[in-house]
């Protein structure tokens, strides 16, 4: 743990580019002291498409930053979308000499077998992240030092991000002026700044919707343990407004976070909104139309979460427990209502907690991944310190009581629907014909 120390998080988005400035006081509490963010410019779902236009933009994050804190920043910890990031889980084995304690070096032999995985040359190791260890058999160790035992063995789950956008991120941040002190996988930040103490026993999926894609990140008992990446974000929510209504995007966009919402029977039943198109003509359109348009989308972003995880993990009612919704998309009207149906499990909204400072800015879900950051440069072992929760009052990570087996909905959320008759069968891939479905439905007045 790194004592008063000056961090910094550098969350290069879709939409936005977030500077956030944490300070580590004594005990470990964490105050945000700076803050700066920018729209994003010269980024595609997360990769750099144009380097001069990204590092101009990271500058000015930097600097506004830098303004509000009073702090020069040298080194950042940066962001990875999913999309460039592949990772693996692998098995790590050590033998423990007879009548001898395990130690460090024996946990480090053991974690280094399980990284002498094949790797793709074009792979760069961003995340070395053990799980629980195993000593002769018995599961579930956190700590096996001091333990003694013949057999330690470890699962070790590894992120490893695509060396050239990880090369194009750096040289945008150098270009800036600042040192890459480490990158880290946006759905790993994103789950650090806003899982809560009760969920460190449990099994939870967090799903940080952004502009540009949707990054997605199990977590068991505190640990990484699966990562996924959705190339849809809110982004495409606003491209089928503006598409559907032919207006531009800066107003559909508006319309969208004004009056949308990602379920119809949620949205403004009372309103109705009058449009005008890039052709100067005008239409009326309620807001229930208006969401009609919004759902298709924000179901498919749902549906192809779902398809990931019963591929890989099992079907997702039976794999976790809960699901935290964040990332600015998570902030739209009836989100987290589409997400309990289409997961059949409790949903809520997850925004940065357990720091000090400039908590009223950086307390909304577009700033999980950038306070994120702030909280994984402190370990750096891809785990929430435990100062977080003591800074709430609550239990720290390791002395929270095992969960029960089905956790209570989210206070400021009704109760979940109670698991039923299976979820029908969600879309495999991003819907091709969405606007033309959509259309069909609004051809009498478009
Ligand atoms: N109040 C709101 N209501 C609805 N949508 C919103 C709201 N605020 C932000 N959004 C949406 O959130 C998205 C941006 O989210 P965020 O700031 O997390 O993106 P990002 O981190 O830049 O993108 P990415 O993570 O994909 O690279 C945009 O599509 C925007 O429309
Ligand atoms: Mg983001």
């Amino acid at each position: 743990m790194k004592d008063n120390t000056i961090i910094v998080g550098l969350d290069i988005g879709t939409t936005k580019i977030t500077t956030v400035i944490g300070e580590v006081a004594e005990g470990g509490t964490v105050d945000i002291i700076g803050e700066g963010t920018v729209n994003s410019e010269g980024m595609k779902r997360g990769s750099v498409v144009n380097l001069e236009r990204a590092t101009q933009a990271i500058r000015q994050s930097i600097q506004t930053a830098e303004r509000v804190s009073g702090v020069k920043v040298e080194s950042v910890f940066v962001s990875v979308a999913g999309n460039h990031a592949k990772a693996i889980t692998s098995h790590g084995l050590a033998a423990i000499r007879r009548n001898q304690e395990i130690g460090q070096t024996d946990v480090d032999r053991a974690i280094e077998n399980a990284r002498a995985v094949p790797l793709d040359p074009n792979l760069e190791i961003i995340h070395t992240l053990p799980q629980e260890y195993v000593v002769d058999g018995q599961e579930g160790i956190k700590n096996p030092v001091g333990m003694h035992g013949v057999r330690l063995e470890v699962d070790v789950h590894i992120v490893a991000g695509t060396a050239g956008p990880l090369l194009n991120l750096r040289r945008c941040v150098q270009e800036a002026g600042l040192h890459v002190e480490g990158f880290a996988l946006h759905a790993l930040a994103s789950g650090l700044a806003t899982l809560e103490a009760a969920e460190q026993s449990q099994t939870v999926i967090v799903v940080d919707m952004g502009g540009g894609t949707t990054d997605v990140a199990v977590f068991k008992r505190g640990n990484l343990a699966h990562s996924a990446c959705i190339p849809i974000g809110g982004e495409h929510v606003t491209a089928d407004l503006a598409q559907i209504l032919k207006i531009p995007m800066e107003e559909a966009e508006n319309v969208k976070r004004r009056y949308g919402a990602a379920l119809p029977e949620l949205a403004d039943q009372d309103l109705t909104l009058e449009i005008t198109t890039s052709s100067g003509s005008t239409h009326a359109i309620t807001a229930f139309e208006l969401s009609r348009i919004i759902k298709p989308r924000m179901s498919e972003i749902f549906g192809m979460i779902r398809d990931e995880i019963d591929q890989t993990l099992g079907p997702v009612e039976l794999v976790a427990q809960g699901v935290i919704l964040t990332g600015g998309a998570a902030l739209l009207r009836g989100t987290p209502e589409l997400a309990r149906d289409r997961f059949r499990l409790p949903v809520r909204v997850g925004r940065p907690r357990g720091i000090g400072g400039l908590t009223d800015i950086v307390a909304a879900p577009g700033f999980a991944a950038g306070v994120g950051l702030v909280l994984y440069g402190i370990g750096e072992d891809g785990k929430v310190p435990a100062s977080i929760y003591t800074h709430r009052g609550e239990e720290p990570r390791g002395s929270v009581p095992p969960a029960p087996q089905s956790v209570p909905g989210p206070a400021d959320l009704p109760a979940p629907t109670p698991v039923a008759p299976p979820a029908p069968k969600p879309e495999a891939k991003p819907t091709q014909n969405l606007a033309e479905r959509i259309r069909g439905w609004f051809k009498d007045w478009m």
